[in-house]
């Protein structure tokens, strides 16, 4: 302790002989770059990658010469705070000019503490959840020495097939909008000189959620008005919330790579919305711009440059191209000085020049991660993100009695729980639901237990996608027959199926997005017994449920919670907490209606059935165009009903304001929590608008037989769209407002704005 406090003393000292402006001033960094050469300045925008590098390793020699040389602004993927002090020490005390290293790291749902999913943290439609989330992790990532944090990411996705939709808060640009706010501002929190803050960095800049096929890393295609009035929203909503850093995409852009857009880096991002943090690449993105045929070799890094991208992400290009490329003239030297500027300013809100060990506390550690606080709001979070899509006969909750059949590989992997992007926790020791369940019924049930399947029938196939989650290897044929005698046993049949964690996340694409296959075969011998099931389903992203949902009486979509997930469930499961999630994406019936979400645009035959097929309509001859589970579509264990909404007028003026407001009854058994949705829709505009937007929702808790009034309030912002110039506003004329408990349930009424 004695001796921590003695170094930083010393450090601050050293610090303010050096440097003799307060460090918050900007002519600090003034003072700092004018002592700096070309080479070190350039040596700030280089950021390597660590892992779990060990002192006396290839791996830490390697970071250990880039930081006596001056060639690194930053690492990431360094556990642990021992290891981030060592080279944190090294750079402040033997580095040229002692300047601190940035320090990154994927926290993107939880560090230790794992909370659900992005994708289920969306379902919960709460922003306060969400910055709750953020906090935890940025609490328990500083204590083990991150200061920088890949997160959030806010791309818009509207294909199921592409596996990083579960990273994802879903395809609506407003939800998403809030939410992205949301994380920024638990990870940075109220002051990011705070300790116990991190740095965001916002990604993928940009539409990578649209990469054509749903296949990762490929290539969009995109009209202006599109991006600008869906998928740069969310992006720019951090930027508003003060973001600090931004993170390209692997993409092209109509031809551009996403990294060397000016326009989109340049234009948008610093002149249109003066976002004035700083920018780095996605993993090796300068090497792709010459893979792709965009650049030559040593052209790359100066394209980047150029267009406004800062910090270079592990190629290493920017260290060995761009002092030549200046003198190529292929960019300016105040270039080079901008990027530096921009990221030691990072370095300055973070507070590091003020205190470079900040992050070097090694006693946190022992104190701040998986505590017993975080993970209580960890558990309570997942519950709030499942979505009960189906519960025929009330079959959910189950009682606390007789015999229920746990049948699944996903019932006894407790190291699946956490999902896709959770490196720094203890994937074994998180508990299964298996474990879960006989600890909610104690003697009063019994669970009988039967793995029942692989995930896939090919081994192979899925050890591709265990990603060291390893769930074991069984013989299928003989583990569904145990699986049946299991049931045969039963009073009710539970069963844990879908995709295994790191079937979604980077890298993983599906093109067939159904349960997979041995798995769904158990599933129909399953329901051939005729006993009551429940489908507990685990996936990260929506899956083609036509068949369960004709024949599975509940099915509860848990998504993957996080490592309290299995308490989580079982809370659920057993009626301790009500379902009250809903779906921040579309259900499709079969992938060929992908893309298929809420917010469309009219079609020029419309369907006046679209459940069925009509000749010369926009329609498929064989899959009705209407989705399995709308957006915003969940159930509860208790009903609500909503009266006739009533509007304040319906005349809008341009700087007035409505009220709109409905009364939503609880009308079951249950006390419950209701998302009450608000839509809007531009039947005539300079361009076609969607045929619905949510524009607000409200989540509201109303116990059993109670009524809450639930108002909102309209303004003219809520009308405003780009159009094809990219001019923004709306037009005078007539609207619809729609209000329900989902994007198709809804009830409309009209008003003009004038
Ligand atoms: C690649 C991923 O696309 C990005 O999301 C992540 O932050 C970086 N790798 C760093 O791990």
């Amino acid at each position: 302790m004695l001796r921590t406090f003695l170094s930083i003393t010393l450090c601050c000292l050293l610090f303010s002989t050096v440097h003799a402006y307060n460090p918050d001033d900007e002519r600090y960094i003034d003072n700092l770059m004018s002592k700096m050469s070309l080479d070190e300045k350039i040596g700030q925008l280089n950021l390597t990658m660590g892992g779990d590098v060990v002192s006396g390793t290839a791996e830490a020699a390697k970071i250990e010469s880039l930081i006596l040389k001056g060639q690194i602004g930053g690492f990431f993927n360094v556990k642990g705070v021992d290891a981030v002090a060592r080279f944190q020490h090294l750079a402040v005390e033997k580095g040229p000019h002692g300047i601190p290293l940035l320090v990154g790291a994927d926290v993107v749902h939880g560090y230790a503490t794992v909370f659900p999913i992005p994708l289920a943290l969306s379902c919960s439609w709460d922003s306060a959840a969400v910055a709750q989330m953020a906090r935890i992790s940025a609490i328990e990532a500083t204590a083990d020495g991150v200061n920088w944090n890949y997160s959030p990411m806010v791309d818009i996705c509207r294909d199921p097939r592409w596996g990083r939709v579960a990273e994802s808060s879903g395809e609506d640009t407003y939800l998403g909008s809030v939410l992205a706010k949301a994380y920024v501002e638990g990870y940075q929190g109220n002051d990011m000189k705070s300790d116990s803050s991190m740095m965001a960095c916002v990604k993928h800049f940009a539409l990578y959620g649209a990469a054509e096929g749903g296949r990762d890393y490929n290539g969009v295609d995109m009209s202006r008005e599109r991006m600008y009035n869906y998928y740069l929203p969310p992006f720019h909503a951090t930027v508003e919330a003060g973001v600090g850093s931004l993170m390209t995409s692997f993409n092209l852009i109509n031809g551009q790579h996403a990294t060397a857009c000016d326009w989109l880096i340049n234009g948008i991002l610093r002149r249109d919305w003066k976002f004035n943090g700083f920018v780095v690449t996605d993993y090796g993105s300068v090497d792709e711009l010459s893979r792709m045929g965009i650049a030559h070799d040593n052209e790359a890094a100066a394209m980047a440059l150029r267009a406004g991208t800062d910090m270079d992400m592990v190629t290493g290009r920017y260290v060995a191209d761009l002092n030549d490329a200046l003198k190529k003239g292929l960019l300016t030297e105040k270039m080079i000085d901008d990027a530096c500027r921009r990221v030691l300013k990072a370095k300055q809100r973070l507070g590091l020049f003020d205190n470079p060990y900040k992050y070097c506390n090694t006693d946190r550690v022992n104190h701040d991660l998986y505590t017993p606080e975080h993970r209580a709001v960890a558990r309570d979070i997942a519950a709030e993100t499942f979505v009960l899509l189906k519960n025929d006969n009330n079959l959910l909750p189950l009682k606390k009695k007789g015999r229920i059949a746990l049948i699944g590989p996903l019932a006894d992997a407790g190291n699946n729980m956490a999902g896709c992007w959770s490196g720094y926790c203890y994937p074994e020791s998180h508990k299964s639901v298996l474990t879960a369940f006989r600890e909610a019924v104690g003697n009063e049930a019994e669970i009988i237990y039967s793995q029942g399947s692989n995930i896939y029938y090919n081994e192979t196939m899925q050890a591709d996608c265990d990603w060291g989650r390893r769930i074991s290897r069984v013989d299928d044929s003989s583990a569904h027959s145990e699986a049946l005698l299991a049931a045969s046993k039963a009073d009710v049949v539970v069963v844990a199926m879908g995709e295994s964690c790191e079937m979604t996340g980077e890298s993983s694409s599906r093109a067939d997005i159904t349960i997979p296959d041995t798995q769904r075969d158990l599933l129909k011998k399953l329901v051939a017994t005729g006993k009551p099931i429940v489908l507990l389903l685990f996936t990260g992203r929506p899956l083609i449920l036509d068949w369960e949902s004709e024949n599975i009486p509940s099915i509860l979509n848990v998504w993957f919670g996080g490592s309290e997930a299995s308490d989580a469930i079982a809370d659920v499961v057993f009626g301790d907490k009500m379902p009250c999630g809903k779906l921040t994406t579309t259900f499709p019936r079969s992938v060929g209606q992908i893309p298929l979400y809420y917010n469309h645009l009219p079609t020029s035959h419309p369907d006046h059935d679209s459940s069925r097929f009509n000749p010369y309509c926009s329609n498929y001859i064989d899959v009705s165009n209407e989705p399995l589970y709308p957006f915003g579509f969940g159930l509860s264990y208790t009903t609500f009903s909503y009266s006739a909404p009533t509007l304040s007028s319906d005349v809008l003026t341009a700087d007035g304001v409505l009220k709109i407001s409905v009364e939503v009854t609880n009308t079951g058994m249950f006390d419950g929590t209701e998302i009450v949705q608000l839509y809007i829709n531009d039947p005539v505009a300079h361009i076609a608008r969607p045929v619905k937007e949510l524009k607000a929702f409200k989540k509201v808790d109303i116990p059993a037989g109670k009524t809450a009034v639930v108002d909102f309030t309209v303004t003219s912002d809520m009308l405003k769209y780009y159009d094809a110039e990219l001019n923004y506003g709306c037009e005078p004329g007539e609207f619809s407002i729609m209000i329900g408990p989902n994007s198709e349930e809804l009830q409309k009424l009209d008003f003009r704005l004038r």
